[in-house]
């Protein structure tokens, strides 16, 4: 078990290349299992959730080869169409075989994700997508079991945006006989990359970067290569720690238009936020931290899985911010572990409610997710003294060793083994 020890208050400076972005990765993986042959895809992160992917596809007779973060997938083989719980329970995202599997194979078995820390994470909107393009679904033992000789397009709406289940509808469309039209449809960069795959497949999408996506089914897609795009959150993440120490950083970064609403509201906080053509140079250098309210909605909006680190930063604004999660309303665990360092943070409904404080005070605190251990190692970035954040393996699922980014940017921080749990 792994903990990061960090001395806080460091001023930060220099420049670091974000990685490839995990949960485009994800997406992409799985969309491998529409065809029969070597897939290749380039500026894959090296993250644990990444490993757990292969290992899961590697189950299901896929054969990988993986470094530097070029990808292979050779889906020449596949002998099982079984994803079994002591695979999916690791990573949700592993439900994105669903699709891939009843559409390739006529049948798919894949375990029910369960929740994660902050809460239930139904896959509903999945299963029904499923069913209106034809399928027998079964619950059973914990299972979805999904059956159909050949899926048949349809309409499909969403009531919520979802980017799983859109990514799960349109990868099963693909396949399908006959035209599917997918309304309310995410548009978040991971599924327009995925929709870009499929196209080079040999996929028919008309729609794509729209929540409107019209999808005729073909009777057989190729083997494709494709480069996966920057990690807007990762991105994101390491700016917040420039502006929260008070530093002047750049990061080297594509697709920078997926970085809008955190660079505005960077903006809106004081910070100086210049964008060039693939770098973002932050200088928050002697800066009042204004304090900025923050609402998450599905992309273009201000994302989720920043309002963690979001509320980290305003924990040291000039006044009160209220940071609401329209998606998540309980993606709260951060909260009480940014108290513990002197935070001033009340949970209204879905809403956190900041108060600005002048300083924090290094402790010990406990990672329960990804997005919360990052918020936490922001915190400890701008804390006084010692900082330390347990249970980093949460952290490295989705950050390529942060420690080593953060280190290149002149913060103190190593990674230390430790039987504290
Ligand atoms: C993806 O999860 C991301 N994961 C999440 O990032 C991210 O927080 C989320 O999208 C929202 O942007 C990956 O891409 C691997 P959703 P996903 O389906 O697809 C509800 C991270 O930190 N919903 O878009 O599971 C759901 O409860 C992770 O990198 C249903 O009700 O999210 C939520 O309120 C965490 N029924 C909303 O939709 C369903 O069947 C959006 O969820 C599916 C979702």
């Amino acid at each position: 078990m792994d903990k990061f020890v960090i001395e806080g208050g460091k001023k930060l400076s220099g420049s670091v290349k974000i990685s490839g972005a995990k949960n485009s990765s994800l997406a992409i993986m799985p969309a491998a299992l529409l065809n029969n042959g070597l897939n290749s895809f380039t500026n894959i992160p090296e993250v644990n959730d990444i490993y757990t992917m292969i290992k899961l596809l590697k189950h299901l007779g896929v054969e990988s080869s993986f470094e530097n973060g070029n990808l292979s997938l050779n889906t020449s083989k596949i002998i099982s169409q079984d994803a079994p719980y002591e695979h999916v329970k690791k990573m949700r995202a592993s439900i994105y075989v669903l699709g891939p599997l009843l559409s390739k194979y006529g049948y798919a078995k894949v375990s029910m994700p369960g929740g994660c820390a902050w809460g239930p994470r139904p896959v509903n909107l999945h299963i029904e997508s499923m069913k209106k393009l034809g399928a027998e679904i079964e619950l059973k033992d914990g299972y979805i079991i999904a059956t159909a000789k050949r899926l048949n397009g349809a309409p499909i709406h969403f009531d919520v945006a979802s980017v799983g289940a859109t990514g799960n509808a349109m990868m099963a469309a693909a396949l399908a006989k006959g035209n599917t039209l997918i309304t309310n449809a995410a548009i978040e960069p991971e599924i327009t990359l995925l929709a870009k795959y499929l196209e080079k497949m040999g996929a028919r999408i008309q729609g794509i970067g729209t929540n409107k996506l019209e999808i005729e089914g073909v009777d057989e897609l190729m083997p494709a290569k494709i480069n996966n795009i920057s990690d807007r959150i990762e991105a994101g993440t390491l700016l917040i720690a420039g502006a929260i120490t008070k530093s002047k950083i750049e990061i080297e970064v594509d697709e920078i238009d997926n970085l809008n609403a955190v660079i505005t509201k960077l903006k809106d906080s004081g910070a100086r936020v210049e964008v060039l053509a693939n770098k973002v140079s932050i200088d928050a250098e002697n800066l009042e931290i204004g304090s900025v309210d923050v609402a998450t909605s599905v992309f273009p909006g201000f994302p989720t899985d920043m309002q963690a680190q979001w509320t980290a930063y305003m924990i040291f604004g000039n006044g009160t911010s209220t940071i609401t999660d329209n998606i998540y309303s309980d993606r709260f665990m951060h909260v009480p572990e940014l108290v513990r360092l002197g935070a001033n943070i009340q949970i209204v409904k879905n809403s956190a409610v900041v108060k600005g404080v002048k300083k924090l005070q290094g402790a010990k605190v406990m990672s329960t997710d990804l997005r919360a251990s990052a918020s936490l190692v922001l915190a400890g970035l701008a804390a006084q003294g010692e900082t330390e954040v347990l249970r980093i393996y949460h952290l490295d699922r989705g950050y390529q060793r942060i420690e080593e980014k953060l280190k290149q940017l002149g913060a103190s921080i190593t990674r230390a083994a430790t039987a504290e749990f």
